[in-house]
């Protein structure tokens, strides 16, 4: 009963028609960001004279850029080192100027380089199936931007300018964009694909640099900061001190890579680009990335629909528990981060395994429960600006699709 009045489908959280990309927002896209205007909202409702937020799964740090925006100190953290770049570079005041004339310089070099003025001598990264993802052409128009970013010396206008180009990166490359995973277009659209590099990221440049002017002035009088780190929540949850934090905002992944989201997969071109060593290894080291053998938790919730799919298929109930096994952890992790009286608001969705929906909600509130929290509410919101797709790859088979959710839940508790 309590369960029921708690539960709310609240359309005011979809905000159907908010501009998600305000502000350092727009720099990157990304697999199922979060929308700002939640975490804003969350924020305001939970964080009152919160000093500092941490998002355990801060992905491109959506999340803390709000934080900041409400002066509070932000961390975060993530095992992707593209969505580390993202974030840290969202959440960078950098100076305009030096932006500026770093700007200037790259839009001369490039005019430069269509009189044949200047031939830079480049670089080839030498990373496998380079030649199946990008034309010999592209690979050299990418190589001279890079190098170009190499030598600027400022190291937030370089990351600025890195974070544009690995949008380039995705863009000038044969992936079929509309997929986060990798998919090659075919070869009679590869033959007629002809991108141009430079202009793209000129675009791109211009577009994050109106963000940017937006953010310096909305921070102007701000002097919270963010660290982002690179720690793996299931492991341990160094650099942050026990009871630290007094607010939590999160959107955990929806499952493991394989089968729902593969963030290491739609990053791997830009993190082999940037010269991220075993680029194409990140997604095996994310929640549920492992597969083990099924333990019970002592929790029905959870142990009962793993019961009910192993019934059908033992090998995906194995897959869902290693998930939830991971989960786990790190929700004991993060647990020991905040304050007494502290809230942890994690954006949550029920996808569907073998047609049977998993109640992710109420495992995040059980889970939760375990580490001493009171559950205190949940607001369900429909997606209607999907950052991703409602269609997934439930049993990663190409084309195999299966509609997954429409729903997020946003799931508040408190540590006692
Ligand atoms: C839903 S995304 C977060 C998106 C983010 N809210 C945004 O707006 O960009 C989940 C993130 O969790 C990260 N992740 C998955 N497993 C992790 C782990 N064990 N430790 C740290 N980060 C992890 C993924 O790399 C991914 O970026």
């Amino acid at each position: 009963m309590e369960l029921l009045e708690k539960q709310h489908m609240n359309t005011s959280w979809d905000f159907r028609t908010a501009n998600t990309k305000t502000y350092t927002h727009c720099y990157h896209n990304y697999p199922a960001m979060m929308i700002p205007q939640i975490a804003e909202r969350l924020i305001v409702k939970y964080g009152k004279n919160a000093k500092t937020l941490f998002d355990p799964y801060c992905g491109t740090g959506t999340s803390l850029v709000e934080a900041i925006l409400k002066s509070i100190n932000a961390i975060g953290t993530d095992l992707n080192p593209l969505a580390r770049l993202i974030a840290k570079t969202k959440t960078a005041k950098i100076e305009l100027q030096i932006l500026d004339l770093y700007l200037k310089e790259f839009n001369d070099f490039s005019f430069s380089l269509n009189f044949g003025i200047n031939e830079p001598n480049i670089v080839i990264p030498n990373f496998k199936n380079i030649d199946f993802w990008f034309s010999k052409k592209t690979q050299n128009k990418l190589a001279i931007i890079k190098q170009f970013i190499d030598n600027i010396s400022d190291k937030n206008v370089k990351d600025l300018f890195y974070v544009a180009f690995s949008e380039t990166v995705r863009e000038s490359s044969f992936t079929r964009n509309s997929e986060f995973k990798l998919y090659r277009i075919p070869e009679k659209q590869r033959e007629k694909f002809n991108p141009d590099a430079f202009s793209m990221i000129i675009s791109k440049l211009a577009r994050n640099r109106r963000g940017l002017i937006d953010y310096l002035d909305k921070t102007k009088y701000i002097n919270a900061k963010a660290q982002i780190f690179g720690f793996n929540t299931v492991e341990t949850i160094e650099n942050i001190p026990e009871k630290s934090i007094e607010i939590i905002v999160t959107s955990p992944p929806y499952g493991d890579s394989r089968t729902t989201v593969a963030y290491g997969q739609f990053s791997r071109l830009s993190n082999q680009w940037l010269g991220i060593e075993n680029a194409n290894q990140i997604d095996n080291k994310l929640m549920g990335g492992k597969i083990s053998n099924i333990h019970k938790f002592g929790i029905n919730i959870v142990d009962e629909i793993i019961e009910k799919i192993a019934i059908k298929d033992n090998k995906r109930a194995r897959e869902v528990y290693s998930f939830y096994k991971d989960y786990y952890k790190s929700i004991n992790n993060v647990s020991a981060t905040l304050k007494s009286g502290g809230y942890a608001c994690y954006v949550v969705g029920n996808r569907k395994v073998k047609g049977m929906t998993l109640p992710t909600d109420k495992i995040t509130r059980a889970f939760f429960e375990a580490n001493d929290f009171e559950y205190k509410n949940t607001f369900i919101r429909n997606i209607p600006n999907k950052r991703m797709p409602s269609k997934n790859s439930p049993t990663n088979e190409i084309g195999k699709t299966e509609t997954t959710m429409n729903n997020e839940y946003i799931v508040v508790m408190r540590k006692y």
